[in-house]
């Protein structure tokens, strides 16, 4: 840089800066020619400013040098006196629109190639953005997210390192710890044959470090999954987790929720309230028809079975008896949505397993049409609409089916009907936790049980005695915190008694060898002094995208995966040498 030194980000010079002389240094955002000026506007991460060369005050070589040698994206830095605009050149659009840089030096620091898509264009692929991530991040919306998850990182550290928290490294070469998804494992070099497994999350690490006494611990854990990707699910991602002793759910709750109020005040000058209304997994399922239902919007699931019992209808009358339900929402001001989008409805519901969907349109001048008018007369379509307090304008939906479908399909056609709406403000914050969540989720094409948590999980004191005769009715001591139809994060209150662990792996299946081999470090130290314990992982990457009004979580991850779980940046996964893999023992084909 040759003796140039910088004194401001170029985002930063502002009307104060007026009649100083400042050097700034960035990349061209764009140049203009007019006349015997030049309009280099240089950006960095703090945003852009306007510098003029101007014919009449510079050298013959730096207007030449600005005028011939300056593209888009080279790196130059800059040096002169910051003047104010007149009155018309004013950019009211622009934090540096009062001022210009009145050039006295210029250099090139780096040149650039034509760059495969200009930092501003808005359309551009994905692929091509991830292939080129470090110039996509350029963008002034990639580098406002990064800076925002910087921030949220920075608050949550410090109210956890306020409020007693120890943050606690744990390994990454670690042994598999069962999370529901499918491992990453790195073979071993020295044990050949043998594998590590990336942590799916520090779960019993983090319990044993509560053994160990250190009474609250929070990490910002890296964690690896390998299922398959979505919008919200990345095969690496960051939770903030935690765990404390001699707490019971109230306390989780009382520390996440101090967290994020003060987070979403530091970092967006949001005042989110607290407590959080908390709702039981069963309730939740009966009026949102989801466990992680978005409260940003009405549209409540009604049980209207009682009112369809004594109907001809065979589908709602068929369900009842083979007892399922008959459920229904009223989408209000849905009734003009186009036949096309309604038939998208149902099938929507058909993906959620449901047999069908039926509707009935309430028009705004009263005209009343259905897919059920054949079966009902249209005395009993209004009775059906009034128990839903349908007005003209409204769109009733009916699903009739075993319970867990009607709940999916109508907990999806909800959102889907809010949506087309365009009713959800991204910027309204509604949290809530979800509690009591049933222990044990049956697989019926295994035929057996799985942990829904995971098998740390404490049942219900009032549910323990169910364990053997009847898992699938047993509610757990387990929470989720969700935000605007996202689940951010899952906790529990854990199991500290080595005699409840031991039936709950025999309830999932496990002999006392199967369990020992599998959890025989964890059996061993329950043995050992266990303080009841309870934390909680948030997923921080959620918790971003939602901050930054993002649809998926890679707009908040500098270097992201994509749908097949590479990246199209480094190429990651690749084939290694053969030397490596003989090393390790490891054949190919
Ligand atoms: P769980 O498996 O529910 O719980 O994960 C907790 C939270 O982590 C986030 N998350 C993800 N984010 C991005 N990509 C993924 N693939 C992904 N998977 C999960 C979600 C989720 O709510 N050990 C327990 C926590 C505990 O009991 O303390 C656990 O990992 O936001
Ligand atoms: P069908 O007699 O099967 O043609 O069904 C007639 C109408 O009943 C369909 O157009 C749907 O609107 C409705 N319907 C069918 N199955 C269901 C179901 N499981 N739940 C709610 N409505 C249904």
């Amino acid at each position: 840089m040759k003796g140039m030194s910088r004194t401001h980000y170029a985002g930063e010079v502002t009307a104060a800066n007026i009649g100083q002389t400042v050097t700034v240094m960035g990349w061209v955002n764009k140049r203009r020619y007019l006349h015997n000026l030049i309009f280099i506007v240089v950006r960095d991460r703090t945003g852009i400013v306007q510098v003029v060369v101007d014919e009449k005050r510079v050298s013959a070589e730096m207007y030449q040098l600005a005028k011939d040698s300056i593209r888009g994206e080279y790196v130059v830095a800059v040096t002169g006196l910051v003047i104010g605009r007149t009155p018309e050149n004013v950019n009211p659009d622009m934090a540096t629109g009062e001022i210009e840089i009145d050039v006295q030096a210029l250099r090139v620091l780096s040149e650039s190639e034509v760059p495969p898509f200009q930092v501003a264009d808005e359309d551009v692929a994905v692929d091509t953005r991830l292939k080129y991530r470090y110039i996509d991040l350029r963008r002034p919306a990639m580098q406002h997210n990064m800076i925002l998850r910087h921030k949220f990182s920075q608050s949550i550290r410090n109210y956890l390192s306020e409020d007693g928290f120890i943050e606690i490294e744990t390994p990454i070469l670690t042994n598999s710890s069962p999370e529901g998804a499918r491992d990453y494992l790195v073979p071993s070099r020295v044990h050949p044959g043998n594998f590590y497994a990336l942590p799916q999350s520090p779960q019993q690490l983090k319990q044993l470090l509560m053994i160990s006494g250190f009474d609250k611990y929070f990490q910002l854990s890296r964690n690896f999954r390998d299922e398959d990707l979505r919008a919200d699910r990345q095969p690496e991602f960051t939770q903030i987790d935690m765990e404390r002793s001699f707490v019971e759910e109230d306390d989780v709750h009382a520390t996440v929720e101090g967290m994020m109020a003060k987070a979403f005040k530091d970092v967006l000058d949001v005042d989110i309230p607290i407590p959080f209304e908390r709702i039981t997994w069963q309730d939740s399922m009966e009026r949102f028809g989801s466990d992680k239902p978005d409260l940003r919007f009405d549209m409540e699931l009604k049980d209207i079975s009682a009112l369809v019992a004594s109907s001809d209808f065979q589908v709602f009358t068929q369900a009842l008896e083979s007892g399922g339900s008959v459920r229904g929402i009223n989408a209000e001001g849905c009734a003009a949505m186009p036949r096309k989008q309604i038939d998208g409805l149902v099938e929507l519901a058909r993906t959620h397993k449901a047999k069908g969907l039926a509707w009935i349109t309430l028009a705004e001048d009263g005209t009343v049409k259905s897919t059920i008018s054949k079966f009902f007369t249209p005395e009993q379509i209004n009775e059906l609409a009034s128990a839903f307090d349908g007005k003209p304008g409204d769109l009733i939906l009916l699903c009739a089916d075993k319970n867990s479908i009607v709940f999916n399909a109508l907990g999806a056609v909800r959102n889907a009907a809010a949506k087309w709406r365009g009713i959800l403000d991204p910027k309204e914050f509604r949290f809530l936790w979800i509690t009591q969540f049933p222990l044990f989720e049956y697989s019926e094409e295994d035929d057996r049980y799985y942990a829904a948590h995971h098998p740390f999980t404490s049942p219900l004191e009032e549910d323990e005695h169910l364990l053997e005769s009847n898992p699938s009715t047993i509610r757990a001591r387990a929470y989720d915190l969700v935000l605007n139809g996202f689940e951010l994060g899952s906790g529990s209150i854990r199991i500290h008694r080595r005699d409840l662990q031991d039936r709950m792996f025999a309830a999932l299946g496990f002999t006392p060898e199967t369990a020992a081999a599998n959890f025989g470090h964890f059996l061993e130290a329950l043995k050992y002094g266990v303080p009841p314990h309870g934390g909680i992982g948030l997923g921080l990457d959620r918790i971003v995208m939602l901050m930054a009004g993002e649809e998926a979580i890679r707009d908040v991850i500098a270097f992201p995966k994509v749908k097949d779980a590479s990246c199209p940046m480094t190429h990651a996964p690749g084939p290694v040498a053969d030397t490596q893999l003989k090393e390790l023992g490891i054949r190919t084909e």
